[in-house]
């Protein structure tokens, strides 16, 4: 089976307000699609990646893309310039994948923090012969429906919806095709690509999603997310801390291997 990733990085970031595409936003020092990029290839089921990316702007994704660098051998990576929504630039996408692709996920860039667990969990699900897989968490908040009236919702029957979504290729080929008119324009796109399977009548399953999967939107989130990187620093050092900084040089003449003399 042959599992390829688009990780949707074509977004402009309007809400997170920078001037840069929030894919290219600096997060503890590194790119947010750079984060999400590692996340995704640690899990080791990945064979081919397909990053979409905003107008003339290959050479910063190039970079970021650069700064991946994994223990593991990066697969063949590809960027494409996305389209006008999200739902768009998955169908771009999707059109850059090989024909040999079986299994494809779908992966916001936004995301930068998914743990590659998450990422195993659905590819493991697809594999068992679910056609659409989605991560999922509980709602920790009261819910109420506002559309008539206030109406309270039991949010124990919610769940939030995150990404990547797995899918049987020919599924999701077949997803984006149904939907094409509604790709061109926000106010009709789709979100997610479940809901496009779900639209087609098709079965979704859920698997367990992470907290840290939540998506960068505001710059609230991207202050969370800077604590999760700094938090997992502190609990997993990837090398030891730097040794403190010698002391102020004497001059070679006063200190000898057996100190002062
Ligand atoms: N995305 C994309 N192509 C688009 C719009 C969004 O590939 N035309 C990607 C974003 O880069 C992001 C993911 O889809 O990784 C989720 O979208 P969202 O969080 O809405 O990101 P933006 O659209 O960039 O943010 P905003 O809506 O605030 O402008
Ligand atoms: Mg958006």
């Amino acid at each position: 089976v042959r599992v390829a990733v688009i990780v949707t990085a074509a977004g402009s970031g309007t809400r997170l307000g920078r001037e840069m595409p929030k894919a290219l936003v600096p997060l503890d020092g590194v790119p947010v699609v750079t984060h999400a990029l590692r996340g995704v290839l640690a899990a080791g089921v990945v064979d081919e990646v397909v990053v979409t990316i905003p107008a003339h702007s290959e050479q910063d994704f190039a970079d970021a893309v650069a700064l991946v660098g994994t223990d593991a051998p990066v697969p063949p990576l590809r960027c494409v310039t996305g389209g006008a929504t999200r739902q768009a630039s998955v169908a771009a996408g999707l059109a850059a994948l090989g024909a040999d692709v079986d299994v494809v996920l779908v992966h916001d860039a936004a995301r930068a923090l998914t743990p590659p667990e998450v990422v195993a969990r659905v590819v493991e699900a697809v594999r068992a012969g679910a056609p659409c897989v989605i991560p999922v968490v509980p709602v920790t908040d009261s819910v109420v429906d506002v559309s008539a009236g206030v109406r309270p919702v039991d949010r124990g029957a919610l769940r939030v919806v995150q990404t990547p979504q797995g899918f049987d290729r020919a599924v999701l080929d077949r997803a984006h095709r149904h939907a094409e008119e509604r790709a061109a324009d926000e106010a009709t796109a789709a979100t997610d690509d479940a809901s496009l399977c779900a639209a087609l009548g098709l079965p979704v399953a859920v698997v367990e999603g992470h907290p840290d999967g939540a998506k960068i939107t505001t710059s609230r989130d991207l202050a969370v997310a800077r604590m999760v990187v700094r938090d997992r620093r502190s609990q997993h050092p990837a090398r030891p801390p730097e040794p403190p900084a010698p002391p102020v040089t004497l001059p070679e003449a006063s200190v000898g291997p057996g100190g002062p003399r």
